[in-house]
């Protein structure tokens, strides 16, 4: 990743000192036409030639300085801010769905650093003992490099959960009851677990489209069941947060139809698409955060919920892209790319260049689990800031047909 932000300005710079040799060469060969063709006016012919040059020249440096600025200034806006590192966060219970790799699992190591009772979700036992671990080690590794978080001794419980199984989500109070102290509330909760762009329509043991249980019915069913375990107490200052990971792609959800979300279509029983369903998935996100919001606020329950864009980062979200065999998971890429040679290397520079860091990633998603930004409530953030959306995404008609449907397809229902 340095390596790659290191050798952008440079190979920028190269590509810009090609551009204006290029440049250059077109104009000596229009200065050789003009001298043998106007050979009478040959002294006026040269100063404009020397002129022209000269203004080719500035105006070659003015276009390669836009372009250079214009790649970094990307660059840095694709990074984001630097990575954000939460504190004090000791009395807080943070509930993190799929934490046991990419985003879900920076968010639970950084939040536990920061001293937060983590109940962290994963698909499998295995999975469960995995994510414990892996925030385990990464407080003994911050422990030795900052002594004063050597008495920091956070508590992490780990339930499994497949949101693609209702009888699953419906398990899930029962399992977290026996874990929470009696009285502990949830007081945020992080539903990130998510697929993306799943090649052919596959469907769910409920049977939905595995894209939308995923992403929307199963994150909506669980919000339902951990409603009752939300710390909405009117006596606190901070409200309770339910933070939902949704994604820019939600664009993609309505890139085709002036109407917003396809209510006909929702398990992709008409028609499928891999990034049609990801992204419908990722507006429902957002309907979702909207509806409930109001909802809440019609009840004036102090709980604020909002929805984020991580940006593009490099997590094992894509591993359904490309065939198992080729796929390589977060942790073994640096190794991976390590063993290639320097030109396959180079060629991979875009794809860094591009995306985030998974530390950068995380960043918004442990900002606004730290309750950090004011009035958040039903809103959509990238950055740490917020950020203006299309119609569609704002459309609370849908917002609310999508809720009832979403009540009915699932079987849930919140008690508001
Ligand atoms: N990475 C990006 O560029 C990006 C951009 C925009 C939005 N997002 C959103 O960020 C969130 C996290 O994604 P990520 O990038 O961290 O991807 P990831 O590394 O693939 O992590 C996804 C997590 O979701 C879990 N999950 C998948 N299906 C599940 C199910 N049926 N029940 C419960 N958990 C399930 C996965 O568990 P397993 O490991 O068991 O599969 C994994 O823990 C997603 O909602 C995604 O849409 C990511």
């Amino acid at each position: 990743m340095t390596l790659a932000l290191l050798l952008f300005p440079a190979l920028s710079f190269s590509f810009v000192t090609r551009f204006s040799s290029s440049s250059l060469h077109a104009s000596s060969k229009e200065l050789s036409y003009t001298s043998t063709t106007c050979l009478s006016s040959s002294s006026a012919t040269s100063s404009s030639s020397d002129g022209n040059s000269r203004r080719d020249f500035f105006r070659n440096v003015a276009i390669g300085t836009t372009i250079t600025t214009g790649i970094v200034g990307n660059g840095f806006a694709v990074q984001g801010p630097d990575p954000y590192i939460p504190t004090a966060l000791d009395n807080q219970v943070i509930l993190i769905t799929g934490a046991n790799t990419g985003l879900g699992l920076e968010s639970a190591k950084r939040l536990a650093a920061a001293g937060a009772t983590l109940v962290l979700t994963a698909r499998s036992e295995t999975k469960c003992q995995q994510a414990i671990e892996d925030v385990l080690l990464y407080i003994k590794e911050q422990q030795k490099q900052n002594p004063s978080l050597s008495s920091l001794n956070p508590t992490i419980y780990a339930v499994p959960l497949d949101l693609c199984n209702f009888q699953s989500i419906r398990n899930f109070p029962k399992l977290l009851e026996n874990i929470l102290p009696s009285g502990r509330k949830i007081d945020v909760l992080l539903n990130n677990a998510g697929v993306m762009a799943i090649p052919t329509r596959e469907v769910t043991i409920d049977q939905y489209e595995r894209t939308f249980q995923t992403n929307h019915l199963g994150p909506f069913a669980l919000t339902s069941v951990l409603f009752p375990f939300m710390n909405v107490s009117t006596k606190t200052n901070n409200k309770a947060r339910i933070v939902n990971v949704s994604s820019m792609a939600y664009v993609a959800g309505v890139a085709f139809t002036k109407e917003g979300l396809d209510l006909n279509n929702l398990n992709g029983q008409v028609s499928y698409d891999p990034w049609d369903a990801y992204g419908k998935s990722k507006l429902e996100n957002i309907l979702f955060t909207k509806e409930l919001q109001r909802r809440v606020d019609e009840k004036n329950i102090p709980l604020e919920i909002v929805a984020l864009h991580p940006g593009a980062v490099r997590t094992d979200l894509a591993r359904y892209l490309m065939d198992e065999k080729d796929f390589v998971p977060m942790t073994e890429l640096d190794a991976k790319v390590n063993s290639l040679d320097a030109w396959k290397r180079l060629s991979l520079l875009p794809l860094y260049y591009f995306t985030k860091s998974v530390e950068r990633g995380a960043s918004c998603q442990i900002w606004l689990s730290a309750r950090q930004g004011e009035n958040v409530s039903g809103k959509f953030y990238q950055n740490c800031k917020e950020v203006n959306l299309l119609p569609a995404a704002m459309d609370m008609d849908k917002a609310q047909k999508l809720w009832d449907m979403s009540e009915k397809m699932s079987g849930f229902q919140f008690n508001i």
